[in-house]
């Protein structure tokens, strides 16, 4: 595990950043994003997948239906677990689903947090934390093959 703590200082930036880690996301990759309302990971989610190919006008909150299903460079599967309304345990093995069809493609889920107990091991975590009126720190961590996004990320 490492991890690198990055400040965003407008909605721009943070679409940009979305985009340089949709660049370089392994297959398989799962990011789990957690924050309060209105902390960016919608943004984010479109930056990552304008870079996978996917139109960013398709992305927005799959707040009611759960989760998004988008044909990019790779199938993306964009979930938001805000007003699922279920506990973890019945999301369960849906999501069991999910990880399992996702291994070629790509997985993004906003409000993670909700299921931190079934998330598996090697997952991409971005905790983010509004800082100020357009501030957003964002903090990356995750297993070694993330790394090469960190780096990435550090590049100016
Ligand atoms: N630095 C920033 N990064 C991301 N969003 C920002 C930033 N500054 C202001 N905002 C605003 O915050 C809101 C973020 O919305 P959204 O991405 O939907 O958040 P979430 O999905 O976390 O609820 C947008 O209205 C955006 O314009
Ligand atoms: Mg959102």
């Amino acid at each position: 595990m490492d991890n690198y703590i990055i400040i965003s200082n407008s909605p721009a930036a943070t679409l940009a950043l979305g985009r340089k880690i949709g660049a370089k996301l392994p297959p398989g990759s799962i990011v789990a994003m957690t924050g309060e309302l209105g902390c960016g990971k919608t943004l984010l989610t479109r930056g990552i997948c304008s870079a996978l190919g996917v139109p960013e006008r398709q992305i927005n909150s799959p707040t009611f239906i759960f989760v998004n299903e988008y044909n990019g460079k790779v199938p993306v599967f964009h979930m938001d677990l805000y007003l699922t309304g279920k506990e973890a345990s019945a999301l369960d093995s849906g999501l069991a689903d999910y990880f399992h069809r996702a291994q070629e493609g790509v997985i993004l889920i906003e409000w993670a947090e909700k299921i931190a107990a079934i998330l598996p091991e090697d997952v991409l975590t971005i905790r983010f934390e509004v800082t100020g009126g357009k501030k957003r720190q964002l903090e990356f961590s995750g297993p070694e093959k993330f790394h090469d996004i960190f780096k990435e990320l550090k590049k100016k």
